[in-house]
């Protein structure tokens, strides 16, 4: 999303809740993301994780909480350098102006011990970093031209095997024709397969769509926060859902978990100082306790070599 009436309101200088991360990231999407990248988990999917296009990470924060031990997270944005042709630097003015990468960086640093893999640079270099069919789940969000966004949809692609995932963002927004253009040629000719869509988002994958689907349905039965109907499309199933009253992917006590584990870090960095402080002060008390004893056993013996002189 990048025309300016959707532009999402500043954010404060230490987010404690996605909520405060500026970005465009709905609460629909949060519930799915979070929903596809747990059920690969329960499935003992493994895999690495890639996002390109990351502005202010309002989304890698959520996908980085899903990395588990031996996977990688990989970022890709131009953050604050140059874009490599004329059009997408004209959209990175528009639009990104004040993005800078010590930005993303602050942002996920709030949420997470370590940063993801960074690339800072167009997505066509994403494949020198990412090795053929090592992720699970991509995230394609960053130029909107066709020619980028049919390149990062190849990427991913290559970078998944057929079960993986792959979400494309602003697949049918007024202002990002090229983005549709690549999304849907990928399903007519490149072999995709749409599992479901929403308002801002496409979600398939080159492998079997059907099963996921099947799951996504059962789970849509239980919740009473997301209309969803069935459609067909070129011959294939898509699930259609809308966002109307989707609450957030965690409950409230999912979110006083999260506040509560920031709350905790601060006072562990607050301890960890008040320790740093107190070892300080006793060195000092030492040093100062040492000087007054040597001056007090000093004394005498200059007295009596003052009474010798
Ligand atoms: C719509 S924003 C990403 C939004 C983000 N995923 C979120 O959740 O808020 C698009 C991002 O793509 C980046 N971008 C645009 N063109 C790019 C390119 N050719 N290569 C890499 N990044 C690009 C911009 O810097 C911007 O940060």
């Amino acid at each position: 999303m990048i025309s300016p009436e959707t532009a999402p309101p500043a954010s404060p200088a230490a987010p404690s809740s996605l909520d405060d991360v500026k970005g465009w990231f709905p609460k629909l999407d949060q519930l799915l993301f979070t929903w596809f990248l747990e059920r690969q988990e329960r499935l003992g999917e493994r895999g690495d994780l890639v996002e390109l296009g990351s502005y202010l990470g309002k989304s890698a924060i959520l996908m980085g909480r899903h990395l588990r031990d031996g996977e990688t997270f990989t970022v890709c944005d131009l953050f604050d350098t140059d874009a490599p042709d004329d059009s997408n630097q004209a959209e990175m003015q528009g639009s990104y102006s004040t993005l800078t990468r010590r930005a993303f960086e602050s942002n996920y640093r709030a949420f997470h011990d370590r940063l993801p893999e960074i690339v800072q640079g167009p997505t066509s270099l994403i494949l020198d970093h990412v090795q053929p069919e090592t992720c699970r789940f991509v995230h394609v969000d960053a130029s909107h031209l066709y020619e980028h966004v049919r390149a990062d949809i190849e990427a991913a692609h290559v970078m998944l095997p057929a079960g993986g995932l792959i979400v494309c963002d602003d697949y049918r927004s007024e202002h990002t024709p090229g983005v549709s253009a690549a999304v849907w040629g990928a399903v007519a000719a490149g072999g995709l397969r749409p599992i479901c869509v929403t308002t801002q988002k496409f979600y398939g994958t080159w492998g079997d769509a059907d099963t996921v689907q099947d799951d996504l349905l059962d789970w849509l039965g239980t919740r009473d926060d997301a209309w969803h109907e069935v459609q067909q499309v070129a011959g294939r199933r898509l699930v259609r859902l809308k966002g109307k009253g989707a609450t957030r992917p965690y409950n409230e006590a999912g979110r006083l978990k999260e506040r509560l584990a920031q709350a905790e870090k601060r006072l562990a960095r607050s301890e960890e100082r008040l320790a740093r402080a107190q070892k300080e002060l006793e060195a000092v008390r030492g040093s100062v306790s040492f000087r007054v004893g040597r001056a007090a056993t000093a004394l005498p013996r200059a007295l009596r070599g003052g009474r010798k002189a």
